[in-house]
């Protein structure tokens, strides 16, 4: 059965049995010396799901951000996700333990491979380097080192060649979804395979704001078009993680437990398309 979203604090279930909080706060973009107050500030608003990445060059302070907020570890869902240039079982094991130290935690709730070794640049080798890759996941995962595991930016080809050897599936796969770009055969095939949805860019990269069909939703509502584009989301059991570095935003993302969007504009907000937005994930 689909799950979804009742309040900000209210978990999701992961397939492995450990909860997520259903809405994460996005830290792309945001420039290292701006981590930590943007997190202090997001936890302050009450978000409990960080996402980051090494990518990012933010980790350490996202952790220290957490470490300072008086909040318990086990209080906060960090994710964090391993980077294209460390793919492969050893380097997977080192590029982890990097994250670790820069988060300075000894443990993550979950560890996404950020993109998929795709046949375009890696031939026939592709499916093998990432199932390469995904047994230093297991191996961190069995150790108790991650809570969850999983994948991002993966379409539903990449995920058939994983779990037809993956010896413990992706809970998780993390991609990007918003009005103007719904995925919904990557997210069908998801649900139907008990692997969360989590939404990248979920507002489009505030691309889909100015959108006048969603203005008119909102308005309707006495909303934002961020808050209807997050509650489009929601609605479909996706887990969204908007990302703003102003506080006021932050808190705006969260208050969307108050209206509930009518499957006529579901669909609506469904079918609308080139909103402007990056559309990045086509890579197959
Ligand atoms: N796995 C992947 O490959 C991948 C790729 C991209 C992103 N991500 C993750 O997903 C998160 C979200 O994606 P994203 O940051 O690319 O895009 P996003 O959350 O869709 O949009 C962020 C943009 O929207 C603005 N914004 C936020 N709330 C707003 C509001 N209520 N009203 C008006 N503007 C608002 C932000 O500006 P301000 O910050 O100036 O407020 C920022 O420019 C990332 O931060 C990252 O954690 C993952």
């Amino acid at each position: 059965m689909m799950q979804k979203l009742t309040s900000l604090t209210s978990d999701l279930k992961l397939s492995n049995g450990v909860t997520i909080p259903g809405l994460g706060y996005g830290t792309y973009q945001t420039p290292p010396e701006d981590a930590y107050r943007a997190v202090t500030d997001a936890l302050a608003v009450g978000y409990r799901h960080i996402d980051t990445a090494a990518l990012y060059g933010n980790e350490s302070g996202v952790g220290q951000a957490v470490k300072d907020s008086g909040l318990k570890r086990e209080e906060v869902f960090i994710t964090s996700k391993l980077w294209n240039t460390e793919r492969g079982y050893d380097k997977t094991m080192a590029a982890f333990e990097k994250t670790l130290a820069e988060l300075g935690t000894d443990y993550l709730d979950l560890y996404l491979i950020h993109w998929p070794a795709n046949e375009k640049q890696f031939g026939q080798e592709a499916a093998a380097l990432n199932l390469d890759t995904w047994r230093a996941f297991e191996d961190l995962y069995k150790a108790g080192k991650i809570k969850a595991i999983g994948v991002s930016n993966f379409m539903p080809n990449h995920l058939e060649a994983l779990l037809a050897q993956a010896e413990i599936k992706p809970m998780v796969n993390q991609i990007e979804v918003h009005p103007g770009w719904p995925q919904t055969e990557a997210i069908r095939y998801c649900q139907r395979n008990d692997i969360l949805v989590e939404a990248w860019a979920p507002l489009g990269e505030a691309a889909a704001l100015s959108n006048p069909v969603l203005a008119k939703i909102a308005a309707k509502y006495d909303h934002t078009p961020a808050q209807v584009c997050l509650r489009w989301e929601i609605q479909q059991g996706i887990l969204p993680l908007p990302k703003s570095v102003h506080r006021e935003r932050m808190a705006e993302n969260t208050k969307l437990f108050d209206f509930e969007l009518t499957e006529d504009e579901m669909d609506i907000i469904g079918a609308l398309r080139n909103l402007g937005g990056n559309a990045r994930c086509q890579i197959r």
